[in-house]
C-alpha cells in the first residue's frame, strides 16, 4: 500500500466547515481517525502525517496534549485537519469528549508518542484528553514513539511497549538517525509514509502488523530489496492441555533482529512464539511448537535472501500428548521424549546459492568451541554465540554480548550492549556477506 494515494479509503472529501466537536457526528463516508500529538520535538512532523491522512480521504480529529502546543501551534492543525484541535478534558463538556472521541474513532494514532505518554497509556491513566481517548476507544491504536536513544532503550519504555503490544497496540518503531541536539541513534520518529501506511493498514482491517505490506523501515537502507526471515522465542511443547515444556528465551533478541532488518529496508517475516509488539510492516507468523516453527520456516525459506534462526527451539518434545489434564492422583507421569527436527540444520541442507544463513548458540561453557562446531555441523555462514552464564547476557535481559563466528574464519566480538544494538552489529556482518555474493 502506498501512502498518500488514498487507495485504501477512497477519494478525498472536502473538509467540513469548522463546528464544535459536539455538533459533529462520525462522518459516514470517511474513516474517522484521532491523531494524538504528544509533547516531543517531533510534534512538527505530525503536521505532515495529518495532511497525508486527510489527502488519503481520512477524517482527522487532532488531539494535542497541552505541552505539545509548546512544540507546534494548534493553529497549524486547526488549518490542516478535518476539525479543530481538541485539547482539554474540559472543552465542550456537554458532549463528554473524553469518551466521545475514542468511541467515534475507527483508529487512533499517536505521533509522536513520548516516553511519558506511553507510560501513562500503559498504566491506564486518563489525566488528559489524549490518554482519556486512548482508554475510551475500542478502535485499533497505532503508537509511533519518538525520543532520545537512551530513553528508547530504557527498560521501562521497553516494558511499556510490551504491555501495549500485548494489548494489540500497533507500534511503529522509531528510525535510527539524527536526533534533536545533534546526537545520532535510534529514536527518530518513523517516516511519515511509514506512519500513514500503518494507519491505512489498520483501517483496511488488516490488524496492523500483517496489514502493511512493504518493508518500509528504510527503503534506502543497506538491506533494501532483500527478503529476511527471522525466528524468535522459545518453543512450547505440550504435555497435556495445561502444561508444556519450554525454555527461558524471551524472544527479545529475535524481535530486535527483525526490527533492525526492517529499519534497514528489508522485507521481513518474523516467525515468533511471543506476542511482543512488532512494527507495522513486519509480517508476523505466530507459532508455538518446534513442529509449527519448522513448518513456518521451511515453507518460507526458499523466498528468503537471509535467514536468522534466533529462536530457542526445543530439541525434544513429549512423544505422546495427553488429551486431558494429568492428575496427581494418577501418579507421577513418566515423560517419554522424542527429538524434534533441527530446523537450522535442515535449512542448511536445503539452502539455495547466495542465501545467507545465521544461527545462534546460547552456551554456558566452552562457548567458542561449541559454537564453531555447530557452525560447521549446520552449514551456516555466521554463528552468533553468547555465554548466557554472564551477567546481563542472553535470556530475558535487555542487553546481550555475543561473538559472531564466520564460516570464513572471522571472529567478531560484540561487547555488552542493548539487544537492538547487537541486532544491528549482526546485520553489519550479514550485509558484508550479502555484498560479497
Ligand atoms: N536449532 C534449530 N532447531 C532445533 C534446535 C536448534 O533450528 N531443533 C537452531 C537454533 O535456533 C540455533 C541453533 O540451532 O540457531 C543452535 O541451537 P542450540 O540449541 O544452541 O544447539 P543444538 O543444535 O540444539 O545443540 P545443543 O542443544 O546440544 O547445544
Amino acid at each position: 500500500m502506498t501512502a498518500g494515494t488514498g487507495s485504501a479509503v477512497g477519494p478525498p472529501a472536502p473538509d467540513e466547515p469548522p463546528t464544535t466537536s459536539a455538533a459533529r457526528d462520525r462522518p459516514a463516508d470517511r474513516p474517522f481517525v484521532v491523531l494524538g500529538v504528544a509533547a516531543g520535538i517531533a510534534a512538527y512532523k505530525a503536521v505532515e502525517v495529518c495532511r497525508r491522512l486527510v489527502d488519503a480521504g481520512v477524517h482527522v480529529a487532532p488531539v494535542m496534549t497541552e505541552r505539545a502546543t509548546r512544540f507546534v501551534g494548534r493553529a497549524t492543525f486547526d488549518a490542516l485537519a478535518s476539525e479543530p484541535v481538541h485539547l482539554e478534558l474540559w472543552d465542550d463538556l456537554s458532549a463528554i469528549p473524553h469518551t466521545r472521541l475514542g468511541q467515534r474513532a475507527d483508529a487512533v494514532v499517536v505521533a509522536p508518542a513520548t516516553a511519558d505518554l506511553l507510560a501513562r497509556y500503559a498504566a491506564g491513566m486518563a489525566d488528559d484528553l489524549l490518554t482519556a481517548t486512548l482508554l475510551a476507544t475500542r478502535a485499533p491504536v497505532v503508537v509511533c514513539p519518538a525520543m532520545h536513544t537512551e530513553m528508547w532503550e530504557h527498560p521501562s519504555v521497553r516494558h511499556n511497549l510490551e504491555v501495549l503490544g500485548g494489548r494489540g497496540v500497533v507500534v511503529v518503531p522509531p528510525e535510527t538517525g539524527r536526533l534533536a541536539g545533534g546526537d545520532e541513534g535510534a529514536g527518530r520518529l518513523a517516516a511519515t509514509e511509514v506512519i500513514v501506511d500503518a494507519v491505512l493498514g489498520v483501517l483496511a482491517g488488516a490488524g496492523g502488523s500483517a496489514g502493511v505490506a512493504h518493508g518500509a523501515g528504510g527503503s534506502a537502507g543497506d538491506l533494501a530489496g532483500l527478503g529476511v526471515l527471522v525466528s524468535a522465542g522459545g518453543t512450547r511443547e505440550p504435555i497435556d492441555p495445561v502444561r508444556y515444556l519450554t525454555n527461558r528465551s524471551s524472544g527479545k533478541q529475535g524481535h530486535a533482529l527483525a526490527e533492525a532488518a526492517w529499519r534497514r529496508g528489508a522485507e521481513v517475516t518474523l516467525v515468533t512464539t511471543t506476542d511482543r509488539p512488532v512494527p507495522a510492516g513486519i509480517t508476523r507468523v505466530r507459532v508455538d511448537t518446534a513442529e509449527e516453527m519448522a513448518g513456518a520456516m521451511l515453507a518460507r525459506a526458499d523466498r528468503a535472501d537471509v535467514i536468522v534462526m534466533a529462536a530457542a527451539v526445543a530439541d525434544f518434545r513429549p512423544a505422546a500428548v495427553s488429551g486431558s489434564k494429568l492428575h496427581k492422583a494418577d501418579g507421577v507421569p513418566v515423560l517419554e521424549l522424542e527429538p524434534t527436527v533441527d530446523i537450522l540444520a535442515e535449512l542448511g541442507r536445503r539452502r539455495r546459492p547466495g542465501q545467507v544463513l545465521v544461527g545462534f548458540a546460547a552456551e554456558t561453557d566452552g562457548v567458542a568451541e561449541r559454537a564453531a562446531a555447530k557452525l560447521a555441523a549446520k552449514g551456516v555462514d555466521l554463528m552468533v554465540a553468547n555465554d548466557v552464564s554472564l551477567p546481563g547476557v542472553g535470556f530475558d535481559h535487555d542487553t546481550n554480548a555475543v561473538t559472531v563466528l564466520g564460516a570464513d574464519g572471522s571472529v567478531v566480538d560484540i561487547g555488552l550492549r542493548p539487544k537492538p544494538a547487537v541486532a544491528d552489529a549482526v546485520f553489519d556482518r550479514v550485509a558484508i556477506l550479502v555484498r560479497r555474493r
